[in-house]
């Protein structure tokens, strides 16, 4: 049965894990909340830090059976609990990276008591030795330049300056403003760029991803547009319907399926007896909640680094 994948279900994610079976999925790509106190239309990032890191360790203990054995997982998170996070994780898995991703933030003002933090912490964990990596779909090709000043004879011919380099760990991605074209309504929304970067190097192509904190969908929507598969959870019905609409759009291809029948809809709403989604229902108001992100700036990858 596979009635689980390519769906987003409206439902909270620790009960609704229980849908996908043990070692069926390629990679966990998540952004859960950061227990920053926003307001998501639930409390998910407004709780005490004792009751947060236990929330966190339970949904770990839940995702992390449903990983394949050359399974990665990837998390987003902030310095104020990666710490902790991290070191819940190294006990479960072998950490291969942290990715600082610089939002591009423009220097406005900001704290005037600490440094102003610009960037997002990610962990990107995997479960054994011989896990699925791609390097070469993720590779930044050199410019004309870099590759001209390359150009005596050691260089010729040299794969690595044909193919591009290693990404490395430092991504410098603008975070989305709120004229940007990529932007819906969700306070949070990760850049597509981010998202397709983990998935070309970490889910084999018609491989399986699991995100149990969607949100806007992001994940869903790079994974559609990958030809990789996606499963996963949002709480809130009206990011649900966001969702909904993203997945919608002309310009993610709908894969076909040998023998599928009738089309079904990738987002399924919650039942009508699930309180917590309901509740969130009563408690969202997105218009307010859409912060001022008003720096434009290019959203590319940084070019910097010359090696492999
Ligand atoms: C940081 S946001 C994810 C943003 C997403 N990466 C994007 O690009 O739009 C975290 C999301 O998790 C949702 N959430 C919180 N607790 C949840 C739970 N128990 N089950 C499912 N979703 C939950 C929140 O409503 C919120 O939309």
């Amino acid at each position: 049965m596979t009635d689980w994948v390519d769906r987003v279900f409206c439902e909270d994610a620790l009960a609704g894990m229980a849908r996908i079976p043990d070692g069926s999925i390629d990679l966990i790509l998540t952004d859960p909340p950061y227990n920053l106190g926003k307001d998501y239309g639930n409390a998910s990032d407004q709780q005490s830090v004792d009751d947060y890191l236990a929330w966190t360790e339970r949904w770990i203990d839940i995702a992390l059976p449903k990983l394949k054995a050359n399974g990665s997982l990837y998390i987003f998170l902030t310095w104020r609990f990666a710490p902790e996070i991290f070191v819940m994780l190294k006990k479960r898995l072998t950490m291969m990276n942290e990715i600082i991703w610089d939002r591009r933030v423009p220097s406005m003002g900001g704290s005037t008591r600490s440094f102003s933090s610009v960037h997002d912490t990610i962990g990107f964990f995997v479960k054994r030795k011989d896990y699925y990596f791609d390097l070469d779909a993720v590779r930044i090709p050199y410019d004309a330049a870099t590759k001209k000043a390359r150009s005596r004879s050691i260089f010729i011919g040299a794969k690595w300056l044909e193919v591009g380099y290693n990404p490395k760990d430092l991504w410098s991605v603008s975070r989305l403003h709120r004229e940007h074209a990529e932007r819906v309504d969700h306070p949070t929304q990760k850049p597509l760029e981010i998202i397709e970067r983990m998935l070309k190097a970490s889910c084999p192509p018609d491989g399986v991803v699991l995100d149990p904190f969607m949100g806007s969908g992001t994940t869903a929507l790079a994974a559609r547009r990958l030809g990789r598969r996606f499963v996963g959870f949002e709480l809130n019905p009206d990011y649900c319907e966001v969702i909904q609409q993203r997945l919608a759009e002309p310009e993610a291809p709908v894969k076909k399926k040998a023998g599928a029948g009738r089309k079904k809809s990738p987002v399924v709403p919650a039942q009508a007896g699930t309180q917590v989604a309901r509740a969130a229902k009563t408690q969202t108001n997105l218009g307010s909640r859409l912060r001022g992100n008003d720096e434009v700036e290019a959203n590319t990858f940084t070019t910097e680094g010359s090696t492999p």
